[in-house]
């Protein structure tokens, strides 16, 4: 069973998980073993994240720059995953191209997790979701306001939400929307609302959530998207279309004056920190339900 996206899990498998997350006193399921970490882009959270549950459930993490092993250059990737699995009981990866993960979880005896792809960031949706539970204590029948670049952590967002029985909407400046695949891809979990006005999204929204306006990879479109994307910053005003008792919630990194200000990031309405906590409880639920599974 591999995780390459929140619907290789069912429904029930994903509250499965979720309440996993919620227990502290897990089984030891990673007594004795490792757990390998391949980062081919920048992380804080995820491998800390990733790092701590593995530790917390009696493993040992090993993490590992694609220069330490010359990741598709020295090896092919399918190889590399087949070897990880001679020493380790699962393998988490950070790659550009998605594809890459299909090719590793082709060949590996072990769980592929995807730790963020182009398409989608998995582990991330995990935690938003126990986060929006932890908050409201409830999934189903509230609505979740995604504002920004329509991007893997949108497409994952999207399907968990979806799949917990939340209403999503979605607002991304016109080009910058969920690819036709991606929208392929949350219909099988649920039917969002699309616009490109951000006010409509986030109207009565119970949850205002926004990411980066460029992604890992995407630098040099920095200065073409920000014009563009500058209408979807999340402010106060924008809070206030959601109403007083709507949380803001962020992947992080947080880029302050871009996609989200000051006063929103630090404000009574965040809980980002939370969030970013959620991480490593998530990581932990989803490793013991892997580890039996
Ligand atoms: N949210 C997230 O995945 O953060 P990192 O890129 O720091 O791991
Ligand atoms: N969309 C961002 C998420 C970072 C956690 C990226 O892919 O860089």
């Amino acid at each position: 069973m591999n995780y390459l996206e929140v619907d290789d899990l069912s429904a029930t498998e994903l509250i499965d998980v979720l309440d996993r997350a919620g227990e502290t006193k897990l089984e030891p399921v990673l007594s004795g073993k490792g757990v390998a970490l391949v980062f081919e882009k920048p992380s804080a959270r995820t491998r800390n994240s990733m790092e701590m549950a593995v530790v917390q459930l009696g493993g040992h993490p090993v993490t590992i720059r694609p220069d330490e092993i010359g990741l598709g250059r020295r090896e092919r990737v399918e190889d590399l995953a087949r070897m990880f699995g001679c020493y380790h009981a699962a393998l988490g990866a950070r790659v550009f191209d998605h594809d890459e993960l299909e090719l590793m979880a082709s060949a590996s005896p072990i769980p592929v997790i995807n730790m963020l792809s182009d398409a989608a960031h998995p582990l991330q949706a995990l935690a938003d979701l126990l986060t929006i539970r932890q908050v409201f204590g409830q999934l189903g029948g509230l609505t979740v306001a995604y504002v920004g670049d329509g991007n893997n952590v949108c497409r994952s967002l999207c399907i968990a939400a979806g799949m917990a029985g939340m209403r999503v909407r979605v607002a991304c400046p016109r080009g910058y929307e969920l690819s036709q695949e991606d929208e392929e891809r949350v219909s099988r979990a649920c039917t969002p609302t699309l616009t490109s006005d951000p006010r409509v999204a986030v109207s009565g929204a119970d949850v205002v959530y926004t990411d980066a306006w460029f992604s890992m990879g995407q630098e040099s479109q920095a200065e073409a998207r920000r014009p563009l994307f500058a209408p979807f910053q999340v402010d106060d005003q924008l809070m206030a279309a959601a109403g007083p008792d709507a949380i803001f919630l962020h992947c992080l990194p947080a880029h302050r004056d871009e996609e989200v200000t000051d006063s929103v990031l630090d404000g009574p309405q965040s809980r980002v920190w939370q969030q970013a906590e959620n991480r490593m409880h998530a990581s932990r639920g989803l490793l013991s339900w892997l580890m039996e599974h």
